[in-house]
């Protein structure tokens, strides 16, 4: 990504620019020509080996080897290994023999599967006997197996996938239409076959279509008029290597296979340059379905963990996606046998208009200030299956951080008989239906707020009980209690509850110690039983904030090795807060929950309008008076007259 020079050259290059695809075919080659390379070797990432933070930072005065992390599966015997190439050497500085996990599910691997089911005999009797002829129609989805107490033993060590099948009604149709219910195929992706059929019985497929797309409709809306984003001067960012700037915000542009985009060193300038997040990125997330039906129970999938929602992003077109002077970032990434796949505009960076930040009316005088907020955004979005996701990070003219994920795309189905309803689903269409589901991310937010040395403060708002100190009843106050060693906390509404982050050790104008709070919007917590393998598996879920001292070793909520990892195996989140590290004035780490609801909606379909969860990092005393106070007034424009009485004035409308 942001292809820096094709040369493994790493004197200029910042510590934590991404690799460029010269870069990964040389840890490639470098890996290939190693005593460690078999035939049988599957890539299943090629990416930036981060240098620790003490490194980065004392960087260019003591240089900083350029390193690329290898995951590998060997599809003959079943083994994971990681791999550490030195690009500057030449050489291979690292190599683990990784026992006992499965890497996440390879793209390649996806379509080798469906492939392989398409021509199955077995796969193939099970339709007809549905009434499905033409295979071409099919749409395999392959699900991570997960781990249940109704596995065959037998299958204990295999690399599996659970295959769900859809069909379209005809070409290019909407296939999540039509959910071929009752087949679940478990499939051995080491050796591509498959190895057990579940047939539960048929249910006619749904009849009507579900199409959107626009060969498929009859008519438009009339009246979206045009409207375009005219910036004449250009935009009001620069970018430079990974590094962009804007109106006093800094951050460096990475990207994981993993994580997707990752924003490094995010820094406030006013007037001296102020740390605030080492790292953000989304670390894992799962979708829950509450349908105990066999064809939905043991969906499972972590779509970071198991799939990685970087290989899965899209290349964004310009009209579409964005609006507005964009600046682009390139994705570079691995197949599975090693060649170099860039996904091109994988990260879409613009300024955008909102609205407007402050205004007053001195009603007196009748003089009116009003300063217009912008933002910049910058973002990716990414297709699983028949879901998508926008993650997008926005930086505002007041110090406010926001990171909001976009849900979009096609819920995932089920076949009912027609007439019929399902108490754990919503009737979308005749004989359709979509089940109940949550969506739960988890975002790691390293911190660095003003530098060493964190806290976090829960507040809590609580109101004083009547009598001396309270004579009319309406005194309330908000209290701050400093969280001493490593938890988890959630939200609660009687108290108004939300978190701060402050460095006890940096003080403002007014004397109280810097801060930025954490606030949380719409949000759940999870229905799935505890002991459920899949809320086991991912205990993030449990609670809205996880707090923890920083470990180089703790980079995902869900451990680094999720796929088919058994609930009994404690790894994560729930299972190093255990140690009770002290989190007090230390480097740490906050890990944000946010689980998106869904009870479908017959609006829902067939195509679902965005859905919106996220959360804001609103300064609190990082300042000490509002910093968008020395915005320039926009100009006063008029613009086409559009109001009854023509007093349409760009100024104060928002
Ligand atoms: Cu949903």
């Amino acid at each position: 990504m942001m292809s820096p020079a094709e040369t493994t050259e790493t004197s200029t290059l910042h510590p934590l620019t991404p690799l460029s695809a010269g870069e990964i075919s040389s840890a490639v080659g470098i890996f290939r020509a190693s005593r460690y390379a078999t035939p049988t070797m599957r890539f299943v990432m090629v990416t930036l080996h981060e240098p620790i933070r003490s490194d980065v930072l004392n960087w260019p005065s003591t240089p900083v080897a350029r390193e690329a992390f290898l995951m590998l599966l060997d599809n003959a015997t079943g083994q994971t290994y990681e791999a550490i190439v030195d690009l500057s050497a030449g050489r291979i500085s690292s190599w683990e023999h990784k026992p006992g996990v499965q890497p996440p599910v390879m793209l390649d691997e996806f379509f080798e599967c469906e492939q392989t089911l398409r021509e199955d005999p077995l796969f193939q009797e099970a339709l007809r006997k549905r009434g499905i002829h033409d295979f071409s129609l099919l749409m395999i989805d392959p699900w991570s197996a997960g781990v249940y107490h109704s596995d065959d033993p037998a299958h204990a060590g295999r690399r599996l996938v659970r295959a769900l099948t859809w069909v379209r009604g005809g070409e290019g149709e909407n296939g999540y239409a039509h959910p071929v219910q009752g087949l679940m195929a478990l499939f051995d992706l080491n050796e591509m076959k498959l190895i057990h059929l579940e047939d539960t019985g048929i249910t006619p497929l749904p009849p009507e279509p579900g199409n959107y797309a626009p060969r498929f409709l009859d008519r438009f809306r009339p009246g979206t008029m045009p409207l375009e984003i005219s910036q004449p001067e250009g935009p009001g960012f620069t970018v430079t290597d990974n590094l962009v700037e804007w109106q006093g915000w800094s951050f460096r542009v990475g990207f994981t296979p993993r994580e997707g985009l990752v924003l490094h060193q995010i820094t406030y300038d006013d007037g001296r340059k102020r740390p605030i997040i080492y790292r953000a990125s989304l670390v894992d997330m799962i979708v829950p379905y509450g349908d105990p039906s066999q064809d939905h129970a043991r969906k499972n999938a972590f779509d970071c963990g198991e799939y990685g929602i970087g290989m899965l992003a899209n290349s964004l077109e310009l009209g579409c996606d964005c609006l507005g002077v964009i600046r682009y970032f390139d994705a570079h990434l691995v197949n599975s046998r090693g060649e170099p796949v860039t996904i091109r505009n994988a990260v879409c960076l613009h300024e955008e208009d909102y609205g407007f930040l402050w205004k007053h009316v001195d009603w007196r005088t009748n003089e009116t200030e009003l300063r217009r907020s912008r933002r910049l955004v910058i973002s990716f979005v990414s297709t699983v299956g028949n879901y998508e996701y926008g993650f997008f990070w926005y930086f505002y003219l007041d110090g406010t951080i926001q990171h909001e994920i976009k849900l979009t795309g096609i819920m995932n189905t089920g076949a009912l008989p027609v007439g019929e309803t399902r108490k754990y689903g919503t009737l979308v269409a005749p004989g359709l239906y979509a089940p109940i589901h949550q969506h739960i991310f988890s975002v790691r937010l390293h911190m660095q707020l003003d530098g060493e040395g964190n806290s976090v403060q829960e507040i809590n708002t609580h109101a004083e009980p009547p009598g001396e100190a309270n004579p009319y009843g309406n005194a309330y106050y908000a209290e701050a209690t400093t969280l001493k060693t490593e938890c988890a906390r959630d939200l609660d509404l009687p108290s108004a509850r939300y978190w701060k982050v402050i460095n006890p050790n940096v003080t403002n104008a007014l004397g109280t110690p810097t801060g930025y709070k954490i606030m949380l919007a719409e949000n759940a917590l999870p229905f799935v039983h505890p002991q459920s393998s899949v809320r086991r598996r991912a205990g993030y879920m449990d609670h809205h904030l996880w707090v923890t001292p920083y470990d180089p070793a703790e980079k995902y909520a869900v451990g680094d090795y999720p796929n088919q990892r058994s609930p009994d195996v404690a790894d994560g989140l729930p299972a190093w807060i255990q140690q009770q590290r002290s989190i007090e004035n230390t480097d740490i780490v906050c890990w944000v929950t946010l689980n998106s609801h869904h009870i479908p909606r017959p609006e829902d379909w067939p195509v679902m309008p965005c859905g919106y969860i996220g959360f804001h990092l609103k300064p609190v005393g990082f300042f000490h008076r509002n910093p968008a106070i020395h915005l320039p007034p926009a100009p006063s424009r008029h613009s086409v007259e559009v109001g009854r009485n023509g007093s349409s004035c760009g100024c104060h409308a928002n």
